[in-house]
Parts: structure tokens; sequence; C-alpha cells
């Protein structure tokens, strides 16, 4: 159960809705992940997309892991937290010039960059404030992640990185460029993997395309394949910490590195998404002729996931009850149809002031929330808060 009697009594005192966070099960998901990391010499960046709350990111800087960011705001962020700058990689289609200055200044691990546009901007904006800046190709190498269409990202027809029809002409400007020298490649194909078979699809291309670099005389130190390990979002308590062993021994096993050549991961999700959960109150029940609605005030503004990728997420009734199930249409306060958890959810007859736990919202959760129809900002309660 995710909260005891104890801990269920200052919950129900506290303002709903919020995000509940399990350090506790962090820090275990993250000794677990770094151990089985370690085994094989990998580095682990985590991915701040996922979330960047201060408190799970100065856990994770704790811990030794890296940063992988996609804003000048989120490599300014790990700095704060102390994420040291040769651990921090920064990725995305559109930094912008200030965003790479930022990069720059801190003298990051490296840049993923993802066009030969953006590497005579890097290059050049390098040259001005008298820097080299360390850069990994980022290589869309066609591989289907087997997942939601939204969240693939290594196929022909997605916007990230280079295309391999584009590799020649990359391959030579990079050896024009004067400020930028190319320490690696980059590789991520999508988010929310759970077919295994993905990822040894990912290092046969891998592979492949280190070889092609090589043959043509050009080093590559480091072989960055991304995030994307998923979670059980319909088992969270059977599964609170996703296996790690097997993800990264797929990699040991498949990907063909020489001696010196790290590989790196970008875990995002995989950290972070069953530790938090949104905590709220059933504002309103509902029956009206073919449905029975629990009108929650939590909604799309706190959890967008369901509404934008209609994805599951666990709902759950906090406390105990006797009362007979009925299959409620989940739903939040915000005026659109979309703004719904879950549909013909079982869950005890439920009334206004009950507690609804929805979980595995660790990731892509509050870093997702917004004030759209001018919502509170979003409450966020950890669970050394519950003790007394
Ligand atoms: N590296 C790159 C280049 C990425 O684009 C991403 C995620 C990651 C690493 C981290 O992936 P993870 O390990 O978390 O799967 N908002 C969506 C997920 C978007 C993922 C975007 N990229 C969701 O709620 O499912």
């Amino acid at each position: 159960m995710l909260f005891n009697t104890n801990q269920q009594g200052k919950v129900r005192a506290l303002e709903t809705p919020f995000y509940y966070y399990d350090l506790n099960l962090l820090n275990e998901t993250l000794d677990k992940a770094k151990q089985a990391a370690d085994r094989y010499n990998f580095h682990v960046h985590y991915a701040l997309k996922a979330n960047f709350n201060d408190r799970l990111l100065h856990l994770v800087q704790s811990k030794g892991f890296g940063a992988d960011c996609v804003s000048g705001n989120e490599v300014q962020k790990s700095i704060d937290i102390g994420f040291p700058a040769d651990k921090i990689t920064f990725a995305g289609v559109g930094k912008s010039d200030k965003e790479i200055l930022t990069a720059l200044e801190h003298h990051i691990f490296a840049f993923n960059v993802e066009s030969i546009q953006e590497m005579e901007v890097i290059n050049s904006l390098a040259a001005q404030v008298g820097v080299t800046a360390h850069v990994s190709l980022r290589i869309n190498p066609n591989v289907d992640a087997h997942t939601h269409h939204y969240i693939t990202t290594g196929l022909d027809e997605n916007k990230f990185g280079v295309p391999t029809s584009e590799l020649e002409k990359a391959a030579s400007i990079i050896r024009q460029c004067q400020n930028v020298e190319l320490i690696g490649l980059h590789f991520h194909v999508g988010s929310q993997i759970t077919d295994m078979n993905v990822f040894k699809s990912l290092c046969v291309k891998v592979n492949e395309w280190k070889n092609w670099f090589e043959e043509r005389g050009t080093a590559i130190k480091i072989l960055n394949v991304g995030g994307g390990l998923g979670v059980d979002y319909q088992n969270p308590d059977e599964n609170p910490i996703p296996n790690f062993e097997a993800y990264f021994e797929i990699f040991d096993k498949f990907l063909e590195r020489n001696k010196n050549q790290e590989v790196h991961f970008e875990l995002g999700r995989a950290l972070v998404a069953q530790c938090g959960t949104l905590v709220s109150k059933v504002l309103y029940t509902k029956s009206g002729v073919k449905k029975h609605f629990l009108i929650l005030d939590a909604g799309m503004t706190e959890l967008m996931r369901p509404a934008l990728y209609q994805a599951y997420h666990k709902i759950e009734y906090i406390g105990e009850s006797n009362n007979r199930t009925i299959n409620y249409d989940v739903v939040g306060p915000i005026c659109e149809s979309s703004d719904c958890f879950g549909k013909e959810v079982p869950l005890p007859e439920s009334k206004r002031g009950d507690l609804i736990a929805i979980r595995t919202a660790g990731a892509y959760g509050e870093v997702m929330a917004s004030r759209y129809n001018l919502r509170d900002e979003i409450r966020y309660v950890y669970n050394d808060m519950l003790i007394d």
C-alpha cells in the first residue's frame, strides 16, 4: 500500500493535488542502476527533462550520475545543483545561440549535435569565445522503438539527428571546423521501450556507424546510446525498479567497443517514474445516463500524459473501503474532454473528499504541468514530510 494508516491521516490534512515523491524508492532505484552500470564501466547521465525537482536532482547528483540536458536552463540548473560540468551533455534539435553560449561557458562534456548547420553554428560561437567544443554527432539510425508514435525518435520520418544519407557531408564539415572536436556518436530511438530487442537492434546500428567512421580514420571515443528504458505502469508495486541488469547486459553483449571506448547512457524515466505519485481528492461524483464520473481536483494541468499520449497510469483509492466497486471515468476539472485519467476504472464507491492516487507519475509529470485555466502552481510532498 502506498501510505500506511498514519501517513494517510497526514495526507488527508494536506492541500491537494500534489506530487508525492518517495525518496527512499528513488535512492534504491539509483543505487541499483549505478551498480548495474558500474559493472560494465558504463556512464549514466540522468535526463533532467524527466523531472527537475530540486530534491530529486540533489539525490541523483550525489550518486555520481551525470546530467543530460535539453535546454540552456537545464544546463545551468545542473551546474547549480552541483553536477560536474564534465559530466553534462546537451542535446536537442533547436539549440539557440544563447543556450549554446551557456554550455560553452561552462565547458560541458559534450554537445549532442543534431544537424550540420548546428555544427557550424557551434563552431563559430566556440571560435568567438575562444574555446573548442566537444561534440557527439547524433545519428538517426532508423530503428523502430515500438512505442507510442509521439515518443519514437529514431525513424527516418522523425526530426531528430543527422540522417545517415548526410553523414559523408557531416564528416567532411566536422574536419573543417577548427573549434569543434568530434568525440563521439549519439543515438536515441525513443522512450518507454519495454521490448529489449529494440536495444539489440540499436547496438547493431551503433556498431555499423562506429565502424563507418573508424574506417574513414575518425576515432570515436564515446558511444552515447541515449535513454528509453521503460517502466511497468501496470504494476508499480510489483515492479518498482526496472531491470537495469538486463538492460545494461544487452549493451555489454551486443555493442562492439574498443578498449578505452566509453559507453554513455541518458536515462530519465527508468530512474524517477516509480517514485512519484499524483495525489488528488474527489471533488464530485456524478452519474450520467451511461457513466459514473469521479471528478478530481487534479487534471491534465498536473499530469498531461493521459491526455497527450493516451498513457495508462494506475489509479488507486487511498484508504480502506468496504464499499462496492464501481467503474468510473476518472476525470479532471479542466474544460477539455481529453482531461481524463482513465475510463471505466474499477474503484471502490467513492465520495467527495476521498483521496485518489495516480501512480508512476515521477517522470514527465510535474515537469509537464501547466498553468492552463490559471491553475495553482503544482505542489509537492516528500516521504520524509509524512513522518512524525
Ligand atoms: N535522451 C534523449 C535524446 C531524449 O530525447 C530522451 C527523451 C531521453 C534521453 C530520456 O529518455 P527516457 O529514458 O526518459 O525514456 N514526455 C514523454 C517522453 C518524452 C521523451 C523525450 N526524450 C512521456 O511522457 O512519455
